[in-house]
């Protein structure tokens, strides 16, 4: 059973879409460890309610970024991890998280990438004027929101939305992509050929 290590900053629906698919037997993993960057994250309270090990790692008690993904990266190998899930983790992750784990960290964001990387993506969509946003799996490389796609889904942007309605839109699709990404690893159908990933049938 593939070992996942959540990272998260906030709220955690994206977690919480994971916990569920395992629930219900739709995704053969076992969550080995929450990280936290932020110990009000509500993401803690989803952890408690289901018994899984979580930890805040508070990112001011370290010299450097460097050093504090590193201790990321010690606590992950610690919980035995095999695959990393930035779920709303509200950071860019440097290299020593990277190398620790390659083409072995995903992570959702609410755009169609390369489109409105970076933060608050979907009011750059609406900013834009896009007709169509949606969101993207990919894994996680040195750049920002610039690893190799996995999963993407088109969600309609109506004409009276607000960047409220399109995020909660947006978020339906990304609850259904995320864990269905993360089932495709876990049954090792997903080969990264340069920036491609190629799903196996
Ligand atoms: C989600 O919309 C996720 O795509 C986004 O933050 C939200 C977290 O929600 N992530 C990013 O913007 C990363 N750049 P959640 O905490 O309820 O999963």
């Amino acid at each position: 059973m593939t070992k996942l290590g959540v990272l998260a900053s906030g709220r955690g629906s994206n977690f919480q879409s994971i916990i569920d698919a395992i629930g219900s037997g739709g995704l053969d993993a076992e969550i080995a460890c929450l990280i936290t960057d932020n110990d009000e994250a509500y993401a803690i309270e989803r952890a408690k309610q289901h018994g899984i090990p979580h930890v805040y790692i508070n990112p001011s008690g370290f010299e450097t970024k460097d050093v504090f993904y590193r201790s990321i990266a010690d606590e992950l190998k610690f919980c035995d991890v095999e695959l990393v899930v930035l779920a709303g983790f509200m950071r860019v992750v440097k290299k020593p998280l990277i190398d620790a784990f390659p083409m072995r960290i995903m992570n959702i964001h609410p755009a169609l990438l390369p489109s409105f990387k970076g933060l608050h993506a979907q009011r750059q969509a609406l900013e834009y004027g896009v007709k169509i946003a949606g969101c993207t799996v990919h894994f996680v490389d040195e750049g920002v929101d610039t690893g190799p796609i996995i999963l993407q889904e088109a969600v309609p942007v109506f004409s009276d939305d607000t960047e409220e309605s399109l995020s909660e839109r947006i978020l339906e699709y990304e609850h259904q992509i995320y864990p269905r990404a993360i089932k495709l690893y876990t049954e090792g159908r997903l080969m990264v050929t340069g920036n491609r990933v190629i799903v196996a049938d």
